[in-house]
């Protein structure tokens, strides 16, 4: 019977969020620093952490949520997490069902399936990559269970009432532009970047990708070469490693598709005595902009730091609570992000016709990160 209205619910909502999606809000950058959270360490190494979900029938009134996290890949990651569990808590009336998905695609699924089968009222997904959701998401459907998608997109299935996220391809055009307007107020008239990327297919490293390769095109860069880091430090250390090799002398520019690429490439380029940051060999550019991304602008190393928004899950459960109260949430929610670099890297540019603003980066706003 629960199912049934659940089913109901959720079949109105989807109706009514089809029409939302056209409307929603064009992303623009806040221009305030991100809320605060406590700053959580990455723990690359750390073997994934896995809650058994209690039984429904013992979940004594709270709120039972289950949800499918991607990994913990990166600084970003565990902010996340940490977010989700707080806001999720049993303080707050909710039974969490929280799994690591190791960054496997497949575990994702089961993760979902294993949902299902406990019978709870409400699924996230954090998607590993885009593409191949459509199966999964109906059998949530059928068994009446809203799935509610965070920070990732889903690209081939709109069965799921609300994404809530950063805007990607808009994250790699700032980052773009704004290599464009520093270049020309330091008089650099020639742009070769190698670009480490995200996890291949998940829709951060699509945006992003796609978005610096759009600006690059127009401009006439020379991209010399992409390959993927997974979003990990010791992925973006090897791909460096390999970069230094092939392009030694070659390149000026390098984009990590998040800090922590941006570390482990700067492991590698002082083991081949490449120099990097504000008036160096290579302009280093990230995105991410989490407390020790902030900490290497901030030490002249990361010239410019573009944030994605680790912060959604509060918003993740205004979504959730709407659809308890039989309210119908947008379709698409997105997160502000912030753009960062020192006071002599910031410089004016735009995105699609949008003034962006640039934040300078001081130990306050560092200690505000998450
Ligand atoms: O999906 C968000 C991305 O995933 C973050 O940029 C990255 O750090 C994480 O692993």
């Amino acid at each position: 019977m629960r199912k049934k209205v659940l089913a109901a619910i959720m079949a109105a909502a989807m109706v009514a969020l089809t029409a939302c999606a056209a409307a929603a809000p064009a992303p623009a950058p806040a221009a305030e620093p991100a809320a605060t959270e406590e700053a959580a360490p990455a723990e690359e190494e750390a073997a994934p952490a896995e809650e058994e979900a209690a039984p429904a029938e013992d979940a004594g009134g709270l709120i039972k949520v289950g949800f499918a996290q991607v990994g913990h890949e990166s600084d970003w990651r565990t902010a996340s997490t940490k977010s989700c569990q707080d806001v999720f808590s049993t303080e707050n009336g909710y039974d969490l069902s929280f799994v690591d998905c190791d960054n496997d695609e497949a575990a994702q699924k089961e993760a979902v399936r294993s949902f299902i089968e406990q019978g709870v009222d409400y699924i996230i997904i954090d998607p590993i990559i885009a593409t191949g959701w459509d199966t999964v998401l109906t059998e949530c459907e059928d068994a009446g269970i809203p799935v509610i998608v965070i920070d990732r997109t889903i690209d081939d299935s709109d069965k799921y009432v609300s994404w809530v996220g950063s805007d990607f391809l808009t994250e790699g055009k700032a980052a773009a532009e704004w290599l464009k307007a520093y270049a020309a107020a330091q008089g650099i008239t020639e742009i070769n970047a190698l670009i480490i990327q995200g996890t291949i297919g998940s829709s951060a490293q699509i945006g992003r990708t796609d978005g610096f390769q759009e600006v690059a095109d127009r401009e006439g860069w020379t991209v010399l070469d992409k390959q993927t880091g997974d979003f990990t430090e010791a992925g973006g250390q090897e791909v460096m490693e390999s970069f230094c090799k092939s392009y030694a002398g070659k390149f000026n520019v390098v984009v990590c598709e998040n800090d922590n690429e941006a570390f482990g490439a700067m492991t590698a380029m002082d083991n081949a005595g490449v120099t990097y940051g504000p008036g160096n060999d290579v302009i280093l550019i990230s995105y991410d902009a989490c407390t020790a991304g902030l900490e290497d602008v901030k030490a002249g190393k990361i010239t410019a730091d573009f944030e994605c928004n680790p912060l959604a899950a509060p918003t993740v459960e205004g979504v959730l609570q709407t659809l308890q109260s039989g309210g119908t949430p947008e379709k698409q929610i997105l997160v502000p992000d912030n753009w960062y670099a020192l006071k002599d890297q910031i410089v004016d540019f735009s995105v699609d016709g949008n003034a962006q603003s640039m934040i300078e980066v001081t130990d306050d706003v560092i200690a505000a990160q998450y």
